[in-house]
């Protein structure tokens, strides 16, 4: 990899050619706070959080879109950049409603860190606080408004990473907001509830409706799962309260879907904890229990809970019966797109291997 020579704040460093300055700052080990800023997506340019100094440049240039070049001297802390950082947190203090107590977002916020690592008790300033929106009219997603600090990272989510483009910025100036066309409903646009833009939201302005009031951030364990919805394997993060999933995220950074997650994988959590959800095998039996065997049986019948290990058993010695009986050909396997490639490779070589039959299909067939 080229790279090229920098100081920052004094100190020289070797980071990676090309990207833009904070990234430079940032392979160098010296953070520098942003709100708009997401790594997935083109820089933007909205919060002006991340403004530095450079040598023989004028102003505060904003580091996210500024491409950084050898020989640039860069200061990131003067009293002057915290004096701007300050007062754009203030602003967007003061231009919201910002109640922390209730709030999903506290505690992973980063207006909230921004506003405890100012120091600021109080903004300096007061604003008129217009009308501010409030969706609640899907069952996924709750929108605030009154949180929203006009970061666009929701917008550029749905349009870049998730590529379905129903949400933009309306209106202009202090009155602009996220909307969707003609102001209407997520559920009558072609959101597809994948819930990107809760994700992408530093802020506590987009929630998941489900997950309300069930446990913050630090009240959650995180536990590292693969959805089971599909064979795709998003890898996904649980959070977990008192011994229950209360909401689901996507795992960041790693492949396939590096944060990404569809409806069913963000916001169809409630299968996991059903009552009715199978968690041992099941064996048909009659009323006195005994084990059914053939087709004429299967008259008022019920379920009986068995072990894994009594299952096989049981399954085993029907299919080598069917199969003396009839034949190989009598046997079909029938796999699922929602089991992983390999158990479905598992399957077919099970069918053909073991059993004898090329009876194999699949529900994604097309
Ligand atoms: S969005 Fe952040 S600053 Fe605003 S109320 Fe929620 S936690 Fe507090
Ligand atoms: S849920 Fe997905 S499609 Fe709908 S607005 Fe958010 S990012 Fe866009
Ligand atoms: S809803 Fe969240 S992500 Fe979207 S613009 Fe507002 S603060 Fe930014
Ligand atoms: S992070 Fe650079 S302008 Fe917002």
């Amino acid at each position: 990899m080229d790279t090229i020579k920098i100081t920052v704040n004094g100190t020289a460093y070797e980071v990676p050619e090309g990207g833009t300055v904070l990234e430079a700052c940032r392979a160098a080990g010296v953070d520098i706070p942003t709100l708009c800023y997401d790594s997935r997506t083109e820089p933007y340019g909205a919060c002006r959080l991340c403004v530095v100094e450079i040598e023989k440049l004028r102003g505060f240039p904003v580091s996210c879109t500024t491409p950084v070049e050898g020989g640039m001297a860069i200061r990131t802390d003067t009293d002057e950049i915290r004096e701007i950082r300050r007062s754009i947190v203030e602003l967007l203090l003061a231009a919201g409603e910002h109640d922390c107590i209730s709030c999903e977002a506290s505690g992973i916020c980063t207006l909230q860190k921004l506003a405890y690592d100012f120091g600021i008790d109080k903004p300096r300033f007061e604003l008129e606080k217009t009308d501010k929106l409030v969706d609640d009219g899907n069952p996924f997603i709750l929108r605030d408004d009154r949180k929203c600090v006009r970061c666009g990272r929701c917008i550029r989510a749905c349009h870049e990473v998730r590529g379905q483009g129903v949400i933009d910025l309306v209106n202009r100036g202090y009155d602009a907001r996220v909307g969707t066309v003609f102001d209407r409903p997520l559920h009558e646009v072609d959101c597809a509830f994948c819930g990107e833009c809760i994700q992408a939201c530093p802020v506590g302005a987009l929630l998941d409706k489900k997950s309300r009031f069930k446990g913050r951030d630090a009240d959650t364990e995180k536990v590292k799962s693969t959805c089971s919805y599909c064979g795709v394997g998003c890898q996904t993060v649980l959070h977990v309260a008192d011994g229950k999933v209360v909401r689901v995220s996507g795992a960041e950074d790693v492949p396939p879907n590096y944060g990404m997650l569809c409806v069913k994988g963000r916001f169809g959590f409630d299968a996991y904890q059903h009552p009715d959800r199978l968690t041992t095998p099941l064996i048909r039996v009659r009323p006195d229990d005994s084990v059914v065997y053939n087709r004429e049986d299967l008259v008022d019948l019920t379920f009986r809970r068995a072990t894994w290990n009594e299952a096989l058993d049981y399954t085993v010695k029907r299919l080598t019966e069917i199969i003396e009986k009839n034949g190989p050909d009598s046997f079909a396997m029938a796999s699922s797109a929602r089991a992983t490639n390999e158990s479905n490779y598992a399957a077919m070589k099970f069918a053909r291997m073991v059993i004898g039959t090329n009876n194999v299909d699949h529900c994604a067939r097309a």
